[in-house]
């Protein structure tokens, strides 16, 4: 099934990947140093939400062999593109809806996704479920573009503990604008 309306503008996951593996790389690495920061457990799991082409979870699954990792699309052309691109690496892709996740109650410790929120129709549906699946210690980050976290703020304070949310600027780009920012929240 083809859903161009969800690539972020591309109408391949194929191009879409080719015009952001390099755009992307910084806050790539971004990502990876705060999961390094983090210092999860071995044998933890982390869950990419909104993976597009998987180059994050990918990456994740390079960087930290000790982790176990999960990404998730809506799109089954991004999961089916991201599959051939791990090859041999230990990444499960599944096609799922953020706010209908195939998972069970407290499965994660990390949830991560990256500039896919804005594309979210149902944004309290997917925190919310974000917030099921995390384990009871678990964090959720959510990194997009500061405008469009507006609603992601609200329906994280109103599923989280409020005072577990924080929102953190970051540079993610060669610009001196900080135009990303992360959306943290602790279950
Ligand atoms: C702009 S791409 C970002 C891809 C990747 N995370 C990155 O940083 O390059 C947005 C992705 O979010 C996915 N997406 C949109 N709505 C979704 C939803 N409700 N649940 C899961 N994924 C969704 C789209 O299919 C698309 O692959």
């Amino acid at each position: 099934m083809r859903t161009p309306h969800v690539h972020g503008g591309f109408t391949h996951p194929d191009s879409y990947d080719r015009h952001t593996r390099r755009l992307l790389t910084r806050l790539r690495a971004r990502i990876l140093d705060d999961i390094a920061a983090a210092g999860l457990a071995p044998g933890s799991r982390i869950l990419d939400v909104g993976t597009g082409p998987g180059r994050l979870p990918l990456a994740i699954a390079d960087a930290f062999p000790s982790l176990r990792v999960d990404a998730v699309d809506l799109s089954a052309e991004m999961i089916e593109y991201a599959r051939r691109a791990a090859g041999d690496t230990p990444v499960t892709f599944t096609v799922a809806d953020v706010a209908h996740l195939p998972f069970p109650d407290d499965t994660f410790d990390l949830v991560v996704s990256s500039l896919s929120q804005h594309h979210w129709h149902d944004v309290p549906g997917g925190i919310g479920d974000l917030h099921r699946v995390l384990r009871p210690t678990g964090r959720m980050w959510i990194y997009d573009a500061r405008y469009a976290l507006y609603r992601a703020t609200a329906a994280a304070r109103a599923s989280f503990a409020p005072a577990s949310v924080t929102r953190v600027p970051i540079r993610a780009s060669r610009l001196p604008i900080r135009l990303v920012a992360r959306l943290e929240a602790r279950a």
